[in-house]
């Protein structure tokens, strides 16, 4: 993507200016960010991905004895109907389920893969909403079907209401608001309060991020170090021919305990590993997330696609394809992180593989993360 050139989805930012001002800094207003948008999902063919065992969903009513929430899946039949007021669905995910929302999210490839998480889309009855709230995330809310107003505020207290079963903060005054239509958009940075709320039927796409926390990062890491450790640091014992007599035969010798930090610091010090370990944890596919393989010869000499579901990424060293990792170098390597970044290859670049790479795609296609064109 050219991050330099002005882009209507940006208001006319390049997506370098974007980051620069905006990004996890200030909300961004965008009038027509895509104009006359068609949204090419509709209210029942979300209604049935709601429906679905492994779609993650919600049903948000604000009824008058307060807020009332259920996890999906969730039955037609279970729904409230569309005349009712105060109610919405939201489903998580719809870009691994559906072509058209998953061709908007590359619009946003402006930020990297590793940040970028999913598409939610939620329908709500006239002033349905989830409420005053926050996030922990960025998120572009893109309206897409019918109005939303949304009221924004940038202030510290982000106390909730106790006793509620989702997130409604508690003091809410809004500082600015918007009605939105079809096409326009609104950016908000993490911690931002905002509260929308559908004015008539209203259909709304949030294009959310994700952002690793530290000590859940930090555990998975060291759950694959652990994996590693036995083979990669060694099996040498513990030897202590200096070892004196002792008198407290209870406490440690400091040089157990030396050798404790030293053989994790072993473990710790190869970045190689880490790199590898950190590129599988990125493109982990998400629980529920399954690929159609196949046994039958896919032919890709006329050229490739990533499959939707598949998350690929890479470092100066490895490609990493749903959770797994590759290391290659040359040719190879920049073919493959062209099909990282572009998500497909032509005929000429399968060509210009070698064999060892051609041969990897035939696995990958195999395994349905990847498609013949
Ligand atoms: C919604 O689409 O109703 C909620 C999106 C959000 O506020 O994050
Ligand atoms: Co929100």
């Amino acid at each position: 993507m050219n991050t330099a050139q002005p882009l209507a989805l940006l208001g006319g930012l390049t997506a370098g200016q974007f980051m620069k001002r905006h990004w996890q800094k200030k909300p961004l207003l965008v009038r027509r960010a895509i104009p006359d948008f068609v949204p090419g999902l509709g209210r029942s063919e979300l209604v049935d991905l709601a429906g679905q065992e492994g779609v993650e969903s919600r049903l948000i009513v604000n009824a008058p004895q307060g807020w009332k929430m259920r996890h999906g899946p969730l039955s037609k039949r279970s729904l409230p109907p569309f005349k009712q007021k105060k109610w919405t669905f939201l489903v998580q995910g719809v870009d691994l389920h559906h072509e058209g929302v998953h061709a908007l999210m590359q619009q946003f490839r402006f930020v990297p893969d590793a940040r970028l998480d999913d598409v939610m889309v939620s329908y709500a009855s006239d002033g349905g909403g989830v409420g005053p709230h926050f996030d922990s995330y960025d998120v572009f809310l893109l309206q897409a079907h019918g109005q939303r107003r949304w009221r924004i505020a940038r202030q510290k207290d982000l106390s909730l209401q106790p006793g509620v079963p989702l997130k409604i903060l508690q003091h809410f005054e809004a500082e600015e608001e918007f009605v939105l239509d079809p096409g326009d958009m609104l950016y908000l940075p993490p911690q931002y309060a905002h509260d929308g709320v559908a004015v008539g039927e209203c259909m709304t796409w949030s294009i959310g991020f994700r952002a690793p926390q530290q000590g859940e990062l930090a555990r998975e890491l060291l759950l694959g170090l652990a994996d590693e450790a036995f083979e990669g640091v060694g099996h040498a014992l513990y030897s202590d021919p200096r070892q004196p007599a002792v008198a407290s035969p209870g406490a440690i010798p400091p040089s157990m305990s030396a050798f404790a930090r030293k053989v994790l610091d072993q473990a710790l010090g190869n970045p190689q590993l880490l790199d590898c370990l950190l590129g599988e944890y990125l493109t982990e596919p998400k629980p529920h997330v399954w690929f159609d393989a196949s046994t039958a010869h896919v032919d890709l000499s006329a050229g490739l696609r990533l499959d939707r579901r598949s998350k690929m990424m890479y470092d100066h060293r490895h490609v990493f394809i749903n959770g797994e990792s590759f290391k290659v170098g040359g040719r190879d390597a920049r073919v493959l992180r062209s099909l990282a970044d572009g998500r497909c290859l032509t005929a000429r670049e399968v060509q210009s593989l070698s064999p060892n790479a051609k041969n990897v795609l035939s696995d990958w296609a195999g395994a349905g993360w990847l498609h013949a064109l």
